[in-house]
């Protein structure tokens, strides 16, 4: 049986001002589109699985807003982790889980705060990794066509020849390179980005964890009968502070030798960035994206805004601009400075 697994944990700090640890990314409209984005990646499965085999994992402190934003989910489904400890402990404590409860599980692993435009594509590229996972040992990934040296991505180089429909063997898997390696992978042309978008067995992920990460495998696997039970959550409350802190591409992908990829294009962004969202919004016809109800604009052209309901924002004469007003905070930034970001909102956190 398939479950769907997504992982909403994350802070999300790169679309400050309205991107803040209290409200990340994952449970706001960036796009302007009427949902938040992991309202959006839930309806993406919705029509692929039952509701019932769709979990969210997410930290505790956002176990709320999470309920609120998919009332539709069964509540039991969405689950809170008692600590931040990134993305392997999340996928060892929902495969113990799972593993309890339907030996036979496939998932799909994704996150919660990606784009996907075309939903078709992406699904049908799914029911095949699925297929993939269910006859074989085997971890999926789909990887997508690069297009510039980014260092916050896996890089996936994989061999020419399909070992099934659309399904390559992995070769090397490199989590987060940094700037001069990912320009050679980008000048190779040989390479993928990971997606992050997961497929396997819960017995094959197991299996993994088991050999690239067996010290998480055993403090899990010691309280395995535990899972899925009443004594849950007291369980993960005890494990948790047991567990290294790595994410699944360091701790498995980079050393497993079972990796396979779908080279995949379906309208794919993780949107890390506002010039990012810029890219993916509808446009007027001077090229500004507009989220938000009332904005007035006089000449001005690609920007991108986004501005609270109900409030009337006027821009002039203003080119390439991020404009973002919340209630607290106003920013005004070049688009091409975005990078920048980061830097003040270290000092305006020590000054609010
Ligand atoms: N439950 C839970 N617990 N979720 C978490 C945690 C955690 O501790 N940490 C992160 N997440 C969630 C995030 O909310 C996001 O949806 C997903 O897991 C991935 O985490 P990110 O922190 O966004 O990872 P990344 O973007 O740096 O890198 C991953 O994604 C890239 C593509 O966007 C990697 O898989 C890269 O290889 C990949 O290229
Ligand atoms: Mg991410």
């Amino acid at each position: 049986h398939t479950y769907i697994v997504i992982m909403a944990g994350g802070i999300g700090s790169r679309f400050w001002p309205i991107s803040r640890k209290s409200h990340p990314k994952q449970f706001l409209d960036i796009l302007g589109t009427g949902k938040t984005l992991i309202q959006d990646t839930m309806e993406r499965f919705a029509s692929f699985v039952p509701k019932e085999n769709i979990y969210v994992i997410t930290a505790k402190e956002y176990e709320e807003i999470t309920k609120e934003q998919l009332s539709d989910l069964p509540a039991e489904n969405i689950i809170g982790e008692p600590y931040r400890k990134n993305t392997a402990p999340c996928i060892a404590y929902i495969s113990f889980h799972l593993m309890k409860k339907d030996p036979e599980a496939s998932v799909i692993v994704a996150p919660a705060d990606h784009l996907i435009l075309d939903k078709e594509n992406f699904l049908s590229i799914c029911s095949k990794a699925l297929d993939f996972v269910n006859n074989n040992d085997a971890l999926v990934t789909l990887g997508i066509q690069p297009t510039y040296p980014n260092t916050g991505y896996g890089y996936i180089q994989f061999n020419a020849a399909e070992v099934a429909p659309a399904v390559h063997k992995v070769k090397t898997f490199t989590e987060k390179p940094n700037k001069e390696l990912a320009q050679t992978f980008i000048a190779s042309g040989d390479f993928l980005w990971n997606s992050g978008i997961f497929f396997w067995r819960v017995e094959s992920i197991l299996k993994a964890l088991h050999i690239h990460l067996p010290e998480m495998y055993e403090v899990f696997s010691a309280e395995k009968d535990k899972f899925n039970t009443e004594e849950e959550k007291a369980t993960l409350e005890a494990i948790y502070p047991l567990c290294t802190s790595i994410s699944i591409d360091f701790g498995v992908m980079e050393k497993a030798h079972n990796v396979y990829v779908i080279p995949s294009s379906f309208g794919w962004s993780d949107l890390g960035t506002w010039n990012s969202a810029w890219e993916n919004m509808e446009k007027d016809y001077l090229d500004n994206a507009v989220a938000g109800n009332k904005v007035m604009i006089i000449d001005a052209t690609r920007c991108v805004v986004h501005a609270p309901k109900g409030k009337l924002v006027v821009l002039q004469g203003l080119d390439d601009y991020i404009v973002v007003d919340t209630k607290d905070v106003l920013l005004i930034c070049k688009k091409d400075k975005e990078q920048e970001i980061k830097e003040y909102t270290a000092d305006v956190k020590r000054n609010m």
